[in-house]
């Protein structure tokens, strides 16, 4: 049997390693998860979510108090609109963000940027272009826009110069939103340069209903292969979600697959961004403990450990430190939701079950989310003699979905207790 490594995704005049890491906001996909990555010949992703906040906690940046400072008149207040971000501010952070993961890449392998279009910031075209123009200018090799697909978003860019060199993608869950993301898109008269294809069992926002599990990824690519085929269209197609073991992939990559995007593995790497006892919660948890739920303000149902901190807290709003999901008209599904329990219990605490504030709670690693084969993560690695799962490097996972073969998982060496 073959494995991954027979195979080669060809990405213009590049050949690359057919793995690429998905994006994880905020921040779980660090830039240390991504240099390795690339180092290693693949295609790692940063993302673009909240990246302000990402930059104040690791360079102490002063973007969000500042903000807060600003609009600390209005947190009281279910009228969000006034809460708007400095472009200025939004293109200087995400500068820097993609240029120092730029400045530091080694090896074969490319960088990208995931975009997530769903942070419509209370400006969606504006901030948007920001970010975009902003990764382009600091030299990220690609953009891979994802969770709401912004139709227009070619064309923010087009005048870029950048808008031909560098490698833009889409992420998509059915053969509809490909076909409605070409048609929209086609007057720039640029194909996105791949697609990535993603199924039900994948972490993050979904790009299905709450019958997710009546879709298949393979019954979905093969769905997109035919159109295109009969199109005419030639874009290679990467396949993401609940690809496990080296073997899942290598049976994506023989019927015609050019890449596989993972990410769940990789959440218990070493270079992952998730704080060390929540890596723990994820090799721990239980096939009964992952949920799809809808608690996510943005609209889409969302897979999540139901031990997550951030269900139901019921904590104010905090739009005018954050504010990343604020629509166009300064609205966010959980201001609603807050504000109605506020009114029906006044002085009282309280629980918010049915939305969740998403900012705050992805900026402090308190909402959970995964993909639908965490539980099996336990199956990859050992447990020290403190009980606890030991963690992974991103080249040991890497080199496993790689090389392995014959649904292997190859266990790390164990760390001797001194
Ligand atoms: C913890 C976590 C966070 C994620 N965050 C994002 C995100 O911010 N944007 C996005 O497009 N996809 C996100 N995803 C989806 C991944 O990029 C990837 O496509 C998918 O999870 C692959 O399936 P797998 O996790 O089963 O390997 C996330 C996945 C996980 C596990």
């Amino acid at each position: 049997m073959k494995c991954v490594d027979d195979f080669r995704l060809r990405l213009g005049n590049q050949d690359l390693v057919p793995i690429v890491v998905g994006g994880m906001g905020v921040d779980i996909s660090t830039t240390e998860l991504a240099l390795e990555t690339a180092r290693l010949g693949g295609i790692g992703h940063i993302s673009d979510a909240m990246v302000p906040t990402v930059s104040d906690r690791h360079i102490k940046t002063r973007y969000i108090k500042d903000k807060l400072k600003h609009y600390k008149f209005n947190v009281e207040s279910n009228d969000k609109s006034v809460v708007q971000f400095d472009l200025g501010m939004l293109a200087e952070a995400t500068r820097w963000h993609v240029g120092r993961t730029m400045t530091a890449k080694r090896g074969d392998g490319m960088v990208f940027i995931n975009c997530m279009e769903k942070l419509t910031m209370n400006a969606p075209r504006e901030t948007l272009k920001v970010r975009l123009t902003a990764a382009l200018d600091a030299g990220i090799d690609g953009i891979t826009l994802a969770a709401g697909l912004h139709l227009g978003s070619f064309a923010l860019i087009e005048d870029h110069p950048r808008f031909r060199d560098a490698k833009l993608g889409i992420i998509v869950s059915s053969l509809r939103a490909l076909q409605l993301f070409l048609r929209k898109s086609a007057r720039t008269g640029r194909l996105p340069d791949y697609v990535v294809v993603e199924g039900p069992l994948a972490g993050g926002h979904l790009g299905f209903g709450m019958d997710w599990a009546q879709y298949n990824l393979a019954t979905i690519i093969a769905e997109i292969r035919t159109w295109m085929t009969s199109e005419q269209i030639d874009i290679p197609l990467i396949a993401a979600g609940g690809i496990f073991t080296g073997t899942d992939a290598t049976r994506f990559l023989e019927s015609g697959s050019a890449a596989v995007q993972v990410a769940t593995r990789f959440t218990v790497s070493v270079e992952c961004g998730l704080p060390d006892d929540v890596k723990q919660e994820y090799f721990k948890t239980s096939e009964e403990n992952i949920e799809v739920n809808q608690i996510s303000p943005t609209g889409y149902p969302m897979r999540m450990l139901k031990n997550s901190p951030g269900i139901g807290s019921g904590i104010r709003p905090n739009c005018e430190a954050y504010g990343y999901i604020l629509d166009s008209n300064g609205h966010c599904a959980y201001i609603d939701a807050y504000f109605r329990e506020l009114a029906t219990h006044p002085g009282k605490k309280f629980t918010v079950q049915d939305k969740t504030c998403l900012c705050t709670h992805m900026r402090n690693f308190d909402i959970w989310t995964c993909g639908h084969y965490t539980y099996r993560l336990k199956d990859t690695s050992l447990k020290n003699a403190n009980n606890e799962y030991q963690l992974l490097t991103a080249e040991h996972i890497f080199n496993d979905y790689r090389y392995s073969r014959d649904e292997k998982i190859a266990l790390p060496a164990a760390i001797n207790p001194a």
